[in-house]
């Protein structure tokens, strides 16, 4: 079996982040939420994963290349994301008529797919969805299953849901799929839609099986959805500390990376403070990412992601905040006394 593994796309629900950065490589627990995908397709025993990247593929290929995965990868470029079905369309030489699973890099999954590929060789349909009951299912595609549990018909974003089974962004195929693909028209939003795809599968009667995830799922999509993942995977953590603590307390599941000082602070686990970074009269709390290189003095932070190379100090107390990379928030002491700013487009501050 193969895997495609979606990274393209604008990410436009996720600027001024995605201004510079492309969604996919946006931090959960100081890790790009598409290596989350990578690893759950490694670990379902897949050995080739062609990665779909859209106008920002340098940034994509770089991260990914800058780790040695236990895989053969290949990048697909699609260019503008014309939908996911295209993006089956465009991969069609790499998958080279093998079955394979879709899974989407904006989606973090708890268990992983290790179950649900056990499920798609023991049930032998031409696809398999993986649906979790939700309650916003408008935002997503959603899925009405008959009396047996059969999935009946799948609609992208209905305005009224015929029930609570959102589609979860992973999808495994026969090379079928391809096919129905081919035979689709596009959406409303002007996409080809893999809902329609799988529909058009059903309506031309092949087999559609469901598959339901049972434990914590989320598309990364917005910026809640962000804070959410973070929350949900520093839940599992281990402590591990490899920097140094002096007159510091740390209480809880802490993760302090080499290289790290922690200083007349305090900081409360679960959250995880990555390499290098300066934490000094500070109180780090619960839910917190620290990316690597930061600074954070004299300040209290709880349940945030900040990225890479960020200074924060003097900021009094932070919370439910994502803070981008090389930011820099503090405390002025110039006259006359007030709030300055450099804020890039669509930025939110509330005060
Ligand atoms: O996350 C689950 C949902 O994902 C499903 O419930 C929906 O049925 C499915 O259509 C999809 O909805 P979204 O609106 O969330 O899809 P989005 O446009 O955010 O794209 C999902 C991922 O795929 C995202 O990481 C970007 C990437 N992508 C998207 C498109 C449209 C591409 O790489 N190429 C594309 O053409």
């Amino acid at each position: 079996m193969k895997a495609l593994i979606l990274s393209g796309g604008h990410g436009t629900r996720l600027r001024p982040l995605t201004y510079s950065q492309q969604k996919q490589l946006i931090p959960v627990a100081n890790k790009p939420v598409l290596f989350y995908a990578i690893e759950d397709v490694i670990e379902a025993g897949i050995k080739d994963i062609g990665i779909i990247v859209g106008p920002n593929r340098d940034q994509v290929i770089e991260t990914v290349k800058s780790v040695d995965w236990d895989a053969n990868i290949e990048f697909i470029y699609q260019g503008d994301p014309l939908g996911l079905a295209h993006a089956i369309l465009v991969a069609e030489e790499f998958l080279d008529d093998e079955e394979f699973v879709m899974y989407l890099g904006d989606n973090i999954l708890k268990d992983g797919i290790v179950e649900h590929a056990r499920r798609f060789k023991e049930l032998n349909p031409d696809s398999l969805i993986l649906l979790t009951e939700v309650d916003e299912p408008q935002r997503f595609g959603v899925a009405e299953l008959d009396e047996n549990g059969k999935v009946k018909r799948l609609i992208e974003k209905p305005k009224v849901p015929p029930s609570n089974y959102a589609l979860v962004g992973i999808y495994f195929f026969k090379p079928i799929i391809i096919e129905a693909c081919k035979n689709i028209k596009p959406s409303w939003r002007n996409e080809l839609e893999i809902t329609d795809a799988i529909q058009w599968l059903i309506d031309k009667g092949y087999r559609v099986e469901a598959s339901i995830v049972k434990g914590w799922w989320k598309d990364t999509g917005k910026p809640e959805d962000i804070l959410e993942a973070n929350r949900l995977v520093l839940d599992e953590i281990e402590s591990e500390i490899k920097g140094s603590l002096d007159n510091s307390k740390v209480i809880g599941r802490v993760v302090i990376k080499e290289g790290s000082i922690i200083k007349n602070s305090t900081v409360k686990g679960p959250c995880i403070i990555g390499k290098n970074c300066e934490v000094v009269d500070s109180y780090i709390g619960p839910y917190t990412s620290v990316g690597n290189n930061c600074k954070v003095i004299g300040t209290e932070i709880e349940d945030s992601v900040i990225m890479e190379g960020s200074k924060i100090i003097n900021a009094g107390r932070i919370i439910e905040s994502l803070i981008g990379r090389g930011v820099t928030i503090q405390k002025g002491d110039s006259k006359p006394t007030g709030q300055r700013f450099v804020v890039g487009d669509n930025s939110n501050i509330v005060l």
